[in-house]
């Protein structure tokens, strides 16, 4: 399950609905950028780096080595479920090749996001939480430091801090006026803590996986972010630092050609969160609305979302690169009310040029201009609705419409946050 735009496709919502169906809830990339609200029996909760299967007692969930772990962001949504009476003892498994998001990886980011003038780009507008460095130091390696790092030797790792902490300090010093240097030892004393807590969680999830797959048990992979967001294939540079489009296989350890059904998730409008190009964007009162409609305001940082119209060059490609076979339609309920709505099926770029798909500048990509197809609006309230046949005719074409646009069918729509608001197109799949 994969989101196909810029992440808060309300991925959380079906992954939720669909962990019913599943033993095992995995994520395999991303980290504690990620938000995810579910609404279920009343009650809401907030997920970030903990998958969202977990709110399912029966599920056992896996943090996979793609991911990057803030050991006291972990702490921090663990004890905010175990308040919510969710355990997670013997039901969630970490990879012990996950790296680890360190106090200078947010440092390092209040660096290159309050300096970006001096970068190769606008303030990307982040989410502060490390992840970006981390992944840097993951590629380049000589900084970098995996969950094995932590709790295999204590000795080992105390001396790896005593090296790394020197160069961080350096470099943070040079260029933040306000800095305070990191104490190797103190950073070793408090993280060694987060080691023994952290323990009876890690395993080798590669071969835990593996296993599962062999006892049958069914797998549900949890994309985070989303396929626009993906930092080889998205609208880069503005994007996050992992392959959020197609990061399943790197990050997980699960060979890509076991995966049945892929499914891609979308909004039935456009939302971005930070900065970047977004060609479909309404910045007027249409923009506003939706906004407050869809209550598009981000889950982790409570930024406001920028809306827009759908834009299918967009999606169109991401489901290309993914291999979707299915389409989750989301919030449609929140463009009920509008006389007409429009979807992008082309750019016209700053040369007149009608393009099918986006341009690799950001620079051009941002002067492109959207060409729509209007479709009718229809004013009725859909949340109550709970199957396709009762839908209003033009919520139908428009959903039929995307599908098109796409070249992907459509099979499930949600018309609000609760699990029972969602619509399975086709009766029968109740999800197989
Ligand atoms: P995620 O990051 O993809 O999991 O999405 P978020 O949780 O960040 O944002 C989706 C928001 O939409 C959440 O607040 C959900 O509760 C809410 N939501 C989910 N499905 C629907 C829907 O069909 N209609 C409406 N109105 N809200 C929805
Ligand atoms: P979910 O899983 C929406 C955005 C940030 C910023 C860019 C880079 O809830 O869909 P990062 O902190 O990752 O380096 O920020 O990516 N971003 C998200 N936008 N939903 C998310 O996750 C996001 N995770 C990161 O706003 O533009
Ligand atoms: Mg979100």
């Amino acid at each position: 399950m994969v989101g196909l735009q810029w992440g808060d496709e309300a991925k959380g919502k079906l992954v939720d609905l669909l962990a019913d169906h599943h033993d095992v809830v995995v994520r395999y990339q991303g980290g504690a950028n990620a938000g995810h609200t579910i609404v279920a029996n009343g009650v809401t909760y907030k997920l970030s780096l903990v998958p969202t299967g977990v709110i399912r007692p029966e599920v056992t969930c896996v943090v996979g080595n793609g991911v990057v772990i803030d050991p006291e962001a972990l702490w921090r949504e663990i004890d905010t479920l175990s308040r919510q009476n969710i355990a997670l003892d013997g039901r969630l498994w970490i990879s012990d090749r996950a790296h680890l998001i360190l106090p200078w990886h947010l440092e390092e980011e209040r660096l290159t996001e309050g300096t970006a003038a001096a970068t190769a780009l606008e303030a990307i507008g982040t989410t502060r939480r490390g992840i970006g460095p981390c992944y840097r130091d993951k590629a380049g390696r000589a900084f970098a430091l995996r969950m094995a790092d932590l709790v295999d030797d204590p000795q080992r790792f105390r001396a790896l801090l005593a090296r790394i902490v020197p160069h961080k300090n350096r470099l943070l010093q040079t260029f933040l006026d306000d800095f305070t240097p990191f104490d190797a030892e103190e950073i070793a004393h408090r993280y060694l803590q987060h080691a023994e807590r952290l323990r009876p969680f890690l395993t080798d999830t590669v071969e835990w996986l593996h296993q599962a797959r062999q006892q049958g048990r069914r797998l549900l992979f949890e994309g985070a972010q989303g396929a626009m967001l993906d930092v080889d294939h998205g609208s880069y540079p503005y994007v996050t630092g992992s392959n959020a489009a197609c990061g399943l296989a790197s990050g997980s350890g699960v060979p890509a050609q076991t995966v049945r059904r892929w499914i891609g998730v979308v909004k039935a409008y456009s939302t971005r969160v930070g900065g970047g190009p977004f060609p479909t964007e309404l910045t007027n009162e249409l923009g506003q609305r939706i906004r407050e409609v869809g209550r598009e305001y981000g889950t982790v940082t409570g930024r406001p979302r920028r809306c827009g119209w759908f834009d299918a060059v967009m999606v169109r490609r991401a489901a290309r690169i993914v291999g979707v076979n299915e389409l989750a339609v989301m919030l449609l309920d929140v463009l009920s009310g509008l006389p007409s709505v429009n979807v992008a099926v082309a750019y016209e770029d700053d040369s007149g040029r009608r393009l099918t798909a986006p341009p690799a500048n950001p620079d051009r990509l941002a002067a492109c201009r959207p060409i729509y197809q209007t479709l009718p609006g229809w004013t009725e309230d859909l949340t109550g609705v709970r199957s396709w046949s009762d839908l209003p005719q033009a919520a139908r074409d428009y959903v039929e419409f995307l599908a098109e646009a796409i070249e992907v069918p459509v099979t499930f729509v949600s018309v609000g946050p609760d699990r029972l608001q969602t619509i399975y197109k086709d009766d029968k799949d109740q999800t197989r």
